[in-house]
């Protein structure tokens, strides 16, 4: 019996167990899948929320807390607390199910039912890196099907330096199909009606796992969702280095976020995976010091696409040291160079397309991650 040429590159692969570059010392190569370029990044974060039991066994990421009272057309405030962030790590090495049931990964909670106090209680995590300039960036995450609340992904220095990708749970409607936001947060010189993307997907982010990407260049922003080209923009391309959020919240807002959800609601995170250039004098030291020879070929490690729905059944490639598990003795990552501020966003963005009367609605200015509101 002949052997199949599959057989003989599965065996290759499990002979060769990504070990070629797994030291990835010269960084990291991504794929435009839109303009078929190649970009090489120094640093990498990885975290596999699908294999991550406490959250406090990682350090890459911090709960934040903080609260504000409603602002404009909202009903409540948002009130950002620890306890609606839960993981729910896969109770087998690879299974249907999370410890807790039900889908896992990170779930982050949007409190059903009347709040108890002025805010609706919602969930943010932010990366305690601050230092990240130009990357590709992606996440792996199921949304609510639950009406009434605003999920984002996002990169975030301030309300002047913000690439979203924002869901809204009030728009799934179609089962056949839904709408993202894709919204970049400028300089008031560039007029918002350019930032602002309603963009829609043939899929419904609450139905299933897909990943939401966004590349960042100093010449663009492009989206992708399952590696599929949703958007580009030449305009508003933020230029300082900040940090990664994802959030969940609900603020009654009938222009926007809608809700309190009737139930509680959670998003599920499987995965965030960052491949980014630094500010940090440190991890750039660093990399200066680790990659020797970058002419060798197996010093760059190749990023590859996620072109389909990334199934948390199936085993997804990290490319960083502890393949997205929490470093056990290696160093806590850098600490950036400028302090770490704030991360109240996404501000509320009324959507032209959705609802041309309701005013925009003033940002979240002023907060701080402890809460007080300056
Ligand atoms: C998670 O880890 C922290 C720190 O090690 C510990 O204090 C806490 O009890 C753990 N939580 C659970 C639910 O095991
Ligand atoms: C936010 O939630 C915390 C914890 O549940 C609660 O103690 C606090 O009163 C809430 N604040 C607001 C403004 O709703
Ligand atoms: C969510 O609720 C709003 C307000 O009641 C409604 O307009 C919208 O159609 C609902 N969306 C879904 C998906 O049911
Ligand atoms: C969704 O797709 C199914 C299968 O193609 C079709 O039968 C159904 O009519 C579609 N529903 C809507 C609301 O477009």
């Amino acid at each position: 019996m002949r052997t199949s040429l599959s057989s003989v590159v599965s065996l290759l692969v499990a002979l060769v167990p990504q070990s070629v570059s797994a030291a990835c010392e010269c960084g990291y190569s991504t794929h435009s899948i839109k303009s078929n370029e190649n970009e090489v990044y120094t640093d990498v974060l990885e975290t596999d929320f699908l294999h991550l039991p406490n959250f406090s066994e990682q350090e890459d990421w911090n709960r934040q807390v903080w609260s504000i009272p409603p602002v404009g057309t909202a009903h409540w405030g948002r009130n950002m607390t620890l306890d609606t962030v839960q993981p729910n790590a896969l109770a087998g090495d690879v299974g249907t199910a999370g410890v807790n049931g039900g889908d896992p990964g990170l779930q982050m909670y949007v409190r059903g039912g009347v709040p108890e106090g002025e805010g609706v209680p919602s969930s943010e995590i932010a990366t305690a890196r601050r230092d990240i300039l130009y990357g590709s960036f992606r996440v792996g995450m199921k949304y609510t099907g639950e009406n009434g609340t605003c999920g984002a992904f996002f990169f975030y220095w301030d309300d002047t330096q913000e690439i979203d990708v924002e869901f809204l749970s009030k728009l799934y409607t179609n089962p056949n199909k839904s709408d993202l936001l894709l919204v970049i947060h400028a300089p008031s010189d560039v007029p918002t009606s350019e930032l602002f993307r309603p963009t829609t997907v043939d899929f419904r982010p609450d139905f299933g796992y897909h990943e939401y990407r966004f590349d960042w260049t100093p010449k663009t922003v492009t989206y992708y969702a399952d590696g599929k080209f949703l958007w580009e923009s030449t305009r508003g391309v933020p230029t300082h280095a900040g940090g990664l959020t994802l959030n969940h919240w609900s603020n009654g807002d009938p222009g926007w976020s809608n809700g309190p959800p009737a139930k509680d609601a959670h998003m599920s995170i499987s995965y965030v995976k960052a491949y980014f250039n630094t500010t940090s004098e440190a991890s750039n030291a660093n990399y200066q010091s680790r990659c020797r020879d970058l002419s060798k070929p197996d010093t760059i490690c190749k990023v590859p696409d996620q072109t389909s729905p990334p199934d948390p059944n199936q085993s997804t490639t990290f490319l960083s040291p502890n393949q997205g598990k929490p470093a056990q003795d290696s160093p806590p990552p850098p600490k950036p160079a400028d302090p770490a501020p704030p991360a109240p966003g996404p501000v509320d963005v009324t959507p032209p397309a959705l609802d041309p009367e309701a005013p925009a609605v003033p940002g979240s200015k002023n907060v701080t991650t402890d809460g007080s509101c300056g």
